[in-house]
């Protein structure tokens, strides 16, 4: 079967622009687990919207910049909030039951850096509802087809043509098929990327298993612009837990009143310390608070804060949050009565590949959308729950921009199958395991949410030394899921690293103490391969 456009990705981003396409085109859609398996199905917060009496668009931008500390496109967060309400809209219409007031207005929760009630939900697990209503409506298109299990590898390129050229148009992708174990080769006229971030080029992240930036390492090898990859999103609150690793605790949970406490093991116990670092105190933008945390836990030696919300009453708290409740209860936490203990872990990437307000990359025939792409609304920071807003928008922008230039967009060439002539399989898996780890570890201990030019450098050692090490491996062996991932985590950590070294400033989710002041113009890390 052939496909008019191939989406590599199946969350909030990647469904939304096959639905939208999916209107005058066939389009595949590959997921490299299950198809509901990518952070959009985590997300708990919510979505931002201007929706509130007395609230605007100028404020909703402003708040934005502000988290961006001035990095970020202007153009793109006006595309972006202004185009907020209709996403919304349309996602009323795909049938999310978003939660509601008694008149029956949308709930509008709060969260940090937005000086408006603005975000809206369905309960404590949006993400989830979103991915489900977006799923109903991509199975219900018999234009769309979903693959889940097929790992993408590398872009295909007029590299790869039966007659290849030196220019560089994208044609499709390469993926490696869990159920059957071979690499098959999907061509198409147009391809977005919709693969999610790389959060697990930490040690500690709220992400799922499946962000390992694939899609931005893809790009890069294929010849894209990389930009803003220092800037790394750490939440301030995710539970600590020594079983349950990655759980998040909304950034509502302070909207709605949360206090950040320190622990039985400070000098001050109970002490509530966010009103020393920031005047909008638990809701200041997250790198503040990550960084106030961070500050407080290594000053005091504490393995964690407290986030304590059980001053509010025990019913407001089981409704506002029930899964998060329940999660609780089923580890012996009862929120409504004791603190929950927090720290901080990686989140989101705000870098990405670079894109303009179609969704275009620097190659013709590649799209992408969602958290692997380098928008400009986010700038240094991202302000929250904006993330998922800018997958429905440029979903929508890049599925919009491939339909009105269908004619302009050749047919695929005869592409090379993929070549296995020259490998075997693998005798020492442990390879691939210790690697992981050993990158998702220093790239904790040395990249994290306080940097220092000798610790990155020391990371660039390690990432060198691994890189070849990987290299050799890949080059003698049949790939492997893990293997795959393994590649692209090594090329993202290089990028973070190189960007990070790169900015000689202090913006944003980027601090190091040997530059702590903010450099007069701000101006973004375009990385080009
Ligand atoms: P994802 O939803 O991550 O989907 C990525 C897709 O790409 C998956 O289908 C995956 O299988 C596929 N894929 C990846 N690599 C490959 C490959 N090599 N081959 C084939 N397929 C591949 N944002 C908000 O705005 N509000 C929130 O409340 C919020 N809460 C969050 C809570 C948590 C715990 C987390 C982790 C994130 C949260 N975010 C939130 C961020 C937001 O969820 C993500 O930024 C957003 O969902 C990303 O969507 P996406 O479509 O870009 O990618
Ligand atoms: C959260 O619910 O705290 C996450 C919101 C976000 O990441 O935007």
């Amino acid at each position: 079967m052939n496909y008019d456009i191939l989406i590599i990705g199946s969350g909030a981003a990647g469904l939304t622009a096959a639905i939208t396409l999916a209107e005058r085109f066939r389009v595949l859609v590959l997921a490299k687990g299950a198809i509901s398996g990518g952070s959009t199905a985590w997300a708990q917060g919510g979505i931002a919207a201007v929706l509130e009496p007395g609230d605007t668009f100028e404020s909703h931008i402003a708040d934005t910049m502000d988290a961006g500390a001035g990095l970020n496109r202007e153009e793109t967060v006006e595309f972006v909030v202004e185009n907020a309400p209709r996403a919304i809209q349309r996602l009323v219409e795909l049938g999310v039951p978003f939660n509601v007031e008694d008149d029956g207005d949308l709930h509008l929760t709060r969260e940090g850096g937005h000086s408006h009630r603005r975000i809206v939900h369905v309960d404590d697990a949006t993400g989830w509802a979103v991915q489900e209503a977006l799923e109903r409506a991509a199975e219900a298109n018999p234009n769309i087809t979903m693959l889940p299990d097929m790992v993408a590898i590398d872009l295909i390129t007029d590299r790869h043509a039966d007659a290849p050229t030196e220019t560089d148009h994208v044609w499709g992708a390469y993926a490696f098929n869990k159920a059957s174990g071979h690499v098959e080769a999907f061509a198409a006229r147009a391809t977005i990327l919709a693969t999610g971030g790389a959060g697990r080029t930490y040690l500690f992240s709220t992400a799922p298993r499946g962000a390992t930036g694939d899609g931005i390492a893809m790009a890069w090898r294929a010849g894209c612009s990389i930009s803003n990859m220092e800037f790394m999103q750490f939440h301030p609150t995710c539970l600590y837990n020594l079983e349950v690793k990655n759980f998040l605790i909304t950034e509502a949970v302070r909207g709605e009143g949360g206090h950040l406490k320190l622990t039985q093991d400070a000098p001050n116990p109970g002490h509530r310390f966010m009103p020393e670092f920031d005047s909008r105190e638990e809701l200041a933008p997250r790198d503040i608070v990550a960084r106030a945390i961070d500050h407080e836990i290594k000053r005091l030696g504490l393995d964690y804060v407290h986030l304590d919300i059980s001053h509010r009453e025990p019913a407001f708290v089981r409704e506002h949050f029930p899964n998060i409740y329940d999660k609780l209860i089923g580890l012996g936490i009862d929120m409504t009565k004791e603190p929950i203990p927090v720290v901080p872990a990686q989140h989101y990437t705000c870098g990405g590949v670079r894109i303009d307000l179609d969704g275009r990359t620097d190659l013709p025939g590649l799209y992408a959308a969602g958290e692997v792409s380098e928008s400009g609304l986010h700038g240094a920071n991202r302000l929250a729950s904006n993330s998922l807003l800018e997958c429905f928008v440029f979903g929508e922008a890049a599925a919009n921009h491939i339909a009105a230039n269908w004619d302009d967009l050749p047919d695929p060439p005869a592409i090379q199958p993929w070549d296995e002539s020259r490998v075997t399989d693998s005798d020492e898996e442990v390879v691939v395991q210790h690697n992981w780890r050993e990158i998702r570890r220093f790239m904790w201990d040395y990249v994290g949410i306080v940097r220092t030019t000798k610790r990155l450098e020391r990371a660039q050692h390690r990432i060198d030394l691994l890189r070849q090490e990987v290299d050799e491996y890949y080059g003698n062996f049949r790939v492997t899921p893990d293997l795959i991932e393994l590649r692209n985590l090594i090329e993202v950590a290089a990028l973070i690293v190189r960007s990070a070294l790169a900015r000689k400033e202090s913006r944003g989710l980027h601090y190091t103490t040997d530059y702590p002041d903010l450099a007069k113009n701000a101006v973004d890390t375009v990385l080009k391969p």
